[in-house]
């Protein structure tokens, strides 16, 4: 069985897609849901499924992301997990986590990558008039939104849409994307798949 620890800031609603995932025939569950923000929504939502939760807070380490990482990486090879799945975790991180964990660490990222790397990806891609966006899980590297692609769900840009509304229904096919690219990767399954329309 493989351990998995979710790194997260926000609401949490991916970890909840993967938590949920891991049961029955499911060759990992989940370890640790760890945030940088104790006021993450996902937080509480872990802890109600029964998984450990941490904060470690990079504000105290403002202009010391070693320090931060640092502190990272004590909790969470304390939970000694297999894979690291970053689900909504907005903090950069540096070679020196990434190399850490290279080859465990997979992110979900709202676009198509390699397009939109970065942040108001839906934004961008609808002023630059694009007819299709979507989300990615890749490996993570040492380059931000960057590294082999594991799985990719498209989605139909609408004549009238808003980055609201996109995101929403981005964030649709992230819940079925996330926890297929993690079964994948947790059999050792590292080919890139696109995700059927459902
Ligand atoms: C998701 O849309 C995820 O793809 C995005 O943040 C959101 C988190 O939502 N991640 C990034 O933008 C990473 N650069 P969630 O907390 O409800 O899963």
């Amino acid at each position: 069985m493989k351990r998995v620890a979710i790194l997260i800031s926000g609401g949490g609603s991916n970890m909840v897609s993967l938590v949920d995932s891991m049961t029955g025939d499911h060759p990992a569950r989940p370890v640790l849901v760890l945030s940088n923000n104790a006021d993450a929504g996902g937080l509480a939502k872990a802890a109600e499924r029964g998984i450990p939760t941490a904060v470690v807070d990079h504000r105290p380490h403002r202009g010391d992301r070693a320090a931060f990482e640092a502190e990272l990486i004590k909790v969470i090879d304390d939970a000694r997990p297999d894979i690291l799945c970053l689900a909504g975790f907005m903090r950069i991180l540096t070679e020196g986590f990434t190399g850490h964990y290279a080859g465990r660490m997979i992110n979900i990222h709202p676009s198509l990558l390699p397009k939109y790397r970065g942040l108001h990806t839906h934004a961008r891609a609808i002023e630059a008039g694009e007819t299709e966006a979507g989300c990615t899980v890749h490996e993570v590297t040492a380059e931000l939104d960057d590294g082999p692609i594991l799985g990719q769900a498209r989605v139909p840009i609408r004549p009238d849409d808003t980055p609201e509304a996109l995101a929403s229904r981005v964030l649709v096919q992230e819940h079925r994307l996330y926890p297929m690219a993690l079964r994948r990767f947790a059999e050792g399954n590292r080919t890139t798949f696109d995700l059927p329309a459902d």
